[in-house]
């Protein structure tokens, strides 16, 4: 039976840790405030929304709502983020992805400041993250990050396959993964004979978006497998990127879905809001 990574618990301590920090501040007169901007009301984001701000609740951040509607212009929602960029009390800027197909995502972040780009989208926190200097990381491969090392697995010469090349997780994490010292490969829908590469993996991490994608034919015995998918299926139960049934018993360690993966980027965002506080007070 494999270790079952709880990202719920692993989440819920660095939570702790980031409210005592954030009461610290508090009690030396300074507020964290984290500005989250919602456009339209996608159901999906409204949950996600949902969960951020009570996150922040918990952690004693304050969360400032910016509710617009789904029409809104791009230069509307660009005035708003310029004003909360010049705001001395907003410690972080949160734009909830996707935007409406009129709004261009890469404008959007890239008016964010990076000093307050807490999602660690801004080109200048990528590029800060692939030369190693300070910038924020982007919450889903920090969270995994934790997730290996608070379960006492050393990244250090490990053979990392990434499946999944997107700007938000796949490609960031290979960076990270390549900080650790790992040994990084990343795999994407061109690949040839997929199956023979995940094989190789000592740590695998599925962000492919296809529902149970990666069964125990993928994966080494032994491997610690990392799912980054979250899908309803036929059921209406949840499920992700990995078969959990078919690849668990192979495994040596598992993130279940959900309470693995999902909790953790809300945690590193909090974190992320707290280092931009920090930051800001100099
Ligand atoms: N939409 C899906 N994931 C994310 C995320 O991590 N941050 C933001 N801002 N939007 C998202």
């Amino acid at each position: 039976m494999a270790v079952r990574i709880d990202g719920k618990v692993i989440s819920g301590i660095i939570k702790d840790e980031v409210k005592a920090e954030v009461s610290v501040l508090k009690a030396e007169g300074t507020d964290v405030t984290l500005a989250v901007i919602q456009v339209g009301e996608d159901p999906a984001s409204t949950v996600y929304v949902g969960n951020k701000k009570k996150a922040c609740a918990y952690t004693g951040i304050i969360s400032r709502a910016c509710n617009l509607p789904e029409e809104v212009s791009q230069a509307e929602l660009l005035s708003l983020i310029e004003e909360l960029n010049a705001d001395v009390s907003v410690n972080g800027i949160l734009v909830q992805l996707p935007l409406p197909k009129h709004i261009s995502e890469s404008k959007v972040i890239e008016t964010i400041s990076p000093k307050k780009d807490v999602d660690g989208f801004h080109i200048q926190s990528a590029g800060a993250l692939l030369t190693g200097e300070p910038g924020f990381l982007p919450c889903t491969p920090a969270g995994i990050i934790e997730l290996i090392k608070r379960t006492g697995i050393d990244i250090t010469g490990r053979e990392c396959v990434v499946v999944g090349r997107s700007n938000i997780v796949g490609k960031p994490m290979a960076v990270l993964l390549l900080r650790e010292n790992g040994t990084v490969t990343v795999c994407h829908s061109k690949t040839r004979d997929l199956r023979s590469i995940t094989k190789r993996a000592d740590i695998l991490v599925a962000a492919i978006g296809k529902p149970k994608f990666i069964d125990a034919s993928y994966v080494k015995e032994g491997a610690v497998v990392i799912d980054v998918g979250i899908h309803r299926g036929e059921n209406k139960k949840l499920c992700g990127d990995v078969d959990f049934e078919s690849v668990e018993p192979l495994a040596y360690a598992i993130t279940p879905v959900p309470g693995g993966v999902g909790p953790m980027t809300i945690a590193m965002l909090m974190k992320n809001c707290l280092e931009a506080a920090k930051m800001q007070k100099g």
